[in-house]
């Protein structure tokens, strides 16, 4: 499956479009989520609460999206947030330098490198403006946060970045109220917004974007006294390692110093068991350790997990260990204290981060779940039933002799307990087969015999057999295949 049929499967059946479509001046980077992929981002974000969140016992929190200038002054982002640009001299179109310099000579500069890195490969390569092939100028940092101004005085504040900062920022509070323990994971689901130079590929790059973000809270004197670890001990991750993916258990993960601890490695395999249960086909999937360069400046160790599309790899979650960067800052910038009592120990926590970005782990669900069924000529999105935007399609044969109406009952008796598509217009065959591209594990279907005997026909959606239940047993039968592992 490709890239543009999951495009057309999104703008056909609600799963994402572009914003403001219907005039000239909509921004790219700005998508919305219709009716369906709202759907399937609920149960996503249900799933990562049920298997991180609470499975850890994490705290979960709802911060603003607008925040202060202290906090980015204090984060480094007003200094270091920021994408190497080139301008050109004659057209004025920017790019991104480093993409500009991959794309078109295949040379692989890391972001954060220093500019007259960039400023040389474009001198040596003789590279010109892709659009007018006029010359660049010299290459230059721009900061990608979005500025606001607050009040009729428009003081200046910042929508956030990333989801964390309010975590930290808010961390003394919620240890104190919330009687924490190290390690202690504090998580937030929300959206953040960067200005991206060059927004593309629908929600791949976004200029506002959902994270889900967990920052894990610990004491760094402690991180192989996890005793945790034990639970994921046996799962298996897959590492990048000299080129190659190598699968191994979270044990000997540790064990070979692969992973630099158990309580790096616990979350790794939480996060591995997590996808895993969302569909996406793990045997595409690997931990990348970043290089130094590739790093984000905050971060000291940096694993990103990342996943094959027909596009590439993308990463959907950034693993990074980073140290006592952020609560350091913010003690020092606001005078406030940071650190905690752990047992009989005072100590400023460290933070390790999963920041994971919930509209790439969408489309890759999609795209991996996405099929063509040529022999029955359709398409099917496969996803995990309790994954699926709609549960049941609920269908009438047809609408006459009274079958509409017994439809309607069935209808009205689930719809507030699953997702239920009423649908009484139509061949039946094309009725099934938008079922099938909704990805509805089920399709019942009222006809004439459900006037006899009170069953119904009950269809499958991956192997399209149908049989038939009574009404009395459907609540039963979709509780228990809907339900979360
Ligand atoms: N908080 C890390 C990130 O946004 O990538």
């Amino acid at each position: 499956m490709n890239y543009d049929l999951v495009m057309k499967l999104a703008l056909e059946r609600g799963f994402y479009f572009p914003s403001c479509e219907v005039y000239g001046d909509a921004k790219a980077g700005f998508w919305e989520y219709g009716p369906s992929g709202v759907s399937i981002k609920n149960k996503f974000l249900q799933l990562w609460r049920r298997e991180l969140v609470r499975r850890d016992r994490m705290l979960e929190i709802d911060g603003s999206q607008i925040m202060s200038s202290s906090v980015f002054e204090a984060s480094g982002h007003l200094s270091s947030f920021a994408d190497p640009i080139v301008k050109c001299k004659k057209c004025g179109a920017t790019f991104r330098a480093d993409r500009l310099i991959s794309e078109t000579c295949q040379v692989e500069i890391p972001e954060s490198a220093a500019l007259e890195e960039f400023d040389k490969v474009i001198t040596e390569k003789k590279l010109l403006c892709t659009k007018c092939q006029g010359e660049f100028d010299a290459a230059k940092k721009f900061n990608m946060m979005f500025q606001v101004g607050i009040g009729p005085e428009a003081e200046p504040a910042y929508l956030r970045p990333e989801t964390c900062q309010s975590i930290f920022v808010d961390f003394p509070r919620l240890y104190k109220t919330m009687r924490g323990k190290l390690p202690l994971g504090i998580a937030q689901v929300g959206k953040s917004f960067r200005n991206e130079i060059a927004p593309r590929q629908s929600l791949l790059r976004l200029r506002e974007f959902y994270q889900a973000e967990i920052e894990v809270f610990c004491n760094p004197s402690k991180l192989n006294e996890m005793e945790r670890f034990s639970e994921v001990q046996d799962t298996t991750i897959r590492i990048l390692i000299d080129d190659k993916i190598q699968a191994m258990t979270c044990k000997e993960a540790v064990d070979s110093n692969t992973v630099p601890n158990k309580l790096v490695a616990y979350y790794l395999g939480l996060l591995s068991e997590f996808y895993e249960k969302t569909g996406i086909d793990m045997s595409k999937s690997r931990f990348r350790k970043l290089g130094d360069k590739e790093k984000a400046f905050y971060a000291d160790v940096a694993f990103d997990f990342e996943v094959e599309t027909t596009i590439g790899w993308l990463e959907l979650v950034a693993c990074n260990y980073r140290s006592d960067y952020d609560l350091t800052s913010h003690a020092k910038k606001s005078n406030e204290k940071f650190e905690v009592m752990d047992g009989e120990e005072k100590t400023l926590p460290h933070v390790f981060e999963l920041s994971m970005g919930i509209d790439r782990s969408l489309y890759t669900i999609l795209e991996h779940s996405l099929k063509v069924d040529k022999e029955h000529e359709r398409t099917v999105l496969s996803v995990k039933p309790y994954l699926a935007p709609i549960h049941v399609g609920v269908l009438s044969l047809v609408k006459k002799d009274g079958l509409a109406e017994i439809t309607d009952e069935i209808y009205l008796k689930i719809k507030t307990k699953v997702d239920a598509f009423l649908d009484h217009s139509g061949a039946i065959g094309r009725r099934y087969r938008r079922l099938d591209e909704l990805g509805a594990p089920f399709a019942i279907t009222v006809d004439h015999q459900t006037k006899e005997d009170d069953t119904i026909t009950i269809r499958r959606r991956d192997s399209m057999e149908q049989s038939r239940i009574k009404i009395s047993e459907l609540e039963t039968i979709l509780s228990k295949e809907i339900s979360f592992p």
